[in-house]
């Protein structure tokens, strides 16, 4: 569900879902008898101590916190809409459901702690909505061989079944967000409005919406926009054929029929769609435009910012008041390259959130304003070198579109080498120092925390000390993790590479194990080869 391409991304991503449970954004309805367990068969296997025992306990206190007791007694109540099941009845249960969302917990972790209360409050909103479909769970840690049966295999793991075949849940974590995801996947992905009262009802829950004005709900746009609904993972998609109540629901302009357009609580709060009515096309508008003109990055909505697959993003880190002058020149750079960028803005004393991202720059000390970027395709970063101002951020996001900025190479200082025996190679100097050099090299890969690196560090000194003299073999060492290179190989730590002088494009890995006596004839070795070689080549 996410995109972590950045391999420091994929650490965090965790802690976000974490600090995303621990949110609570939930809107309760208590409209319904949850006791009435309906069609709730024999399939049924409540442990009430499980309901209201320790396990819900944490996120039970958390929901009645600030507000009344109320809300707990309606939770443990609509903790009893959720199945349970066990491991004579998981298989059945998928099989014999057309649709059935299972949440696979155990006692002892957190997040399912967090994700419980959750679920049920999801499961009792929509059964209040009709919805077909169930919802159950299973502690994966007691019914392991049934858990993973039904494929889940981690904890706290939501899948969807639909007659039987899992598919990965793909929505938000908030109840409110389950059921939204929820009814898109099984067969309720818009909702219907028919009168006013129905338009203000809504309004007054929504701040974020897709609509969708139609003469009749029929024919191919009316189809791709259904598709579109049920393919999107977070926006809830209405429909109305009435233009008074377009009026209410999308108050600018005049919608003609077919129309679609979104609407946000955030600034650019109506946006139209333009395009042709295919569910690529809708889709891709609402991946364009669901976000502000600058995301202002929280816990919230990290999660999110993560997963969007807008190829290119540019993000600016610095101290709040900073960032507070710097958002409405960037809202009017981001309407410039609105569908070509995602501008993010994100607070740098905020540190679980920058930190992550200015460590790819080697910029996690920075207390000035960063302003960097990303492209998902190509795998690249980017920095702004220059000063920050408004007129260069422009210039780096021209350059960015035009494919003319230079990717950013995580580099330390270029050092003095003069008078040493292994030359100390950063990334600005890899080029020139190893790559450029007539020179074969061998090049030693470290990093300052890797305690196994010494040993290979005094042998590289030692072999430095025995080769001295020989004008066509060059030592050299570079901390891998502060520098960056594209064709820097190095994987693991310690790394021996022989550069050959003919074929630096393809380095000698030579083994860290072998002893100092080894090492040196195995250097020998790739020496004489290219000795031959080049008098081949004569
Ligand atoms: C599930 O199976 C039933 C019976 O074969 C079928 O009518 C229904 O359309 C299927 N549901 C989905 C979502 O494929
Ligand atoms: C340079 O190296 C030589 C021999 O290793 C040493 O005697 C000399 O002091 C060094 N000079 C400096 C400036 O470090």
């Amino acid at each position: 569900m996410y995109n972590p391409k950045f391999s420091s991304r994929t650490l965090i991503v965790p802690a976000i879902l974490l600090l995303l449970l621990l949110t609570a954004a939930a809107v309760f309805s208590e409209n319904e008898d949850a006791d009435d367990l309906g069609e709730i068969d024999e399939l049924i296997a409540i442990d009430d101590e499980q309901e209201n025992g320790e396990n819900s306990q944490p996120a039970a206190a958390h929901f009645e916190s600030g507000e009344s007791g109320k809300k707990t007694e309606v939770l443990s109540r609509a903790q009893r809409v959720v199945l349970e099941l066990n491991g004579d009845t998981a298989k059945r249960a998928i099989e014999e459901n057309e649709y059935v969302l299972v949440l696979g917990y155990a006692p002892w972790c957190g997040g399912s702690a967090e994700l419980m209360p959750r679920f049920a409050e999801a499961a009792n909103v929509l059964k209040g909505l009709g919805s077909r479909v169930l919802l159950a769970k299973i502690d994966g840690d007691r019914y392991s061989k049934a858990a993973s049966s039904i494929e889940i295999r981690g904890f706290p793991t939501l899948l969807l079944f639909v007659n039987g075949s899992s598919r990965p849940y793909t929505g938000g974590f908030s109840s409110e967000e389950i059921v939204l995801w929820t009814r898109k996947k099984t067969g309720a992905p818009v909702v219907g409005i028919s009168s006013v009262a129905d338009a203000k009802e809504f309004l007054k829950q929504h701040s974020t919406y897709a609509v969708g004005l139609f003469d009749k709900f029929e024919g191919p746009d009316y189809g791709e926009f259904v598709k579109s609904a049920a393919a999107d993972n977070e926006v809830q998609f209405i429909e109305t054929s009435r233009a008074e109540l377009a009026k209410v629901l999308y108050p600018v302009g005049t919608p003609t029929k077919p129309f679609f357009g979104l609407v946000k609580s955030e600034p650019e709060h109506y946006t139209s769609f333009d395009g042709k009515f295919s569910s690529d096309e809708i889709l891709h508008f609402l991946e364009n435009n669901r976000f502000p003109l600058v995301t202002v990055m929280t816990e919230l909505n990290s999660a999110k910012v993560y997963s969007s697959t807008n190829r290119q993003q540019v993000y600016v880190f610095g101290e709040d008041d900073d960032l507070q002058k710097l958002l409405k020149p960037l809202q009017e750079i981001a309407k410039k390259f609105k569908s070509q960028m995602m501008f993010v803005a994100v607070d740098i004393r905020e540190e679980n959130l920058a930190k992550p991202f200015l460590t790819l720059f080697g910029l996690e000390d920075s207390e000035d304003t960063v302003v960097v970027s990303f492209d998902y395709n190509s795998n690249s970063k980017y920095l702004l070198e220059s000063d920050i101002t408004s007129r260069n951020i422009e210039e780096f996001c021209t350059g960015l579109v035009q494919g003319t900025m230079e990717p950013y190479y995580k580099s330390q200082t270029i050092p003095d080498n003069k008078n040493v025996s292994v030359l100390t190679v950063v990334g600005k100097t890899f080029d020139e120092l190893v790559l450029n050099n007539p020179a074969n090299v061998v090049l030693e890969g470290h990093t300052p925390w890797c305690i196994t690196c010494e040993a290979t560090t005094k042998h590289v000194e030692k072999l430095a000390k025995h080769f001295k003299g020989l004008d066509n073999l060059v030592f050299a060492r570079i901390d891998a993790s502060t520098n960056e290179h594209p064709k820097l190989q190095v994987e693991d730590y310690p790394t021996l590479l022989f550069y050959p002088a003919n074929d630096k494009s393809n380095p000698i890995k030579l083994s860290t194990k072998s002893n100092l006596k080894d090492l040196a004839a195995l250097i020998n070795k790739n020496l004489k080869t290219q000795e031959d070689a080049t008098k081949d080549e004569l």
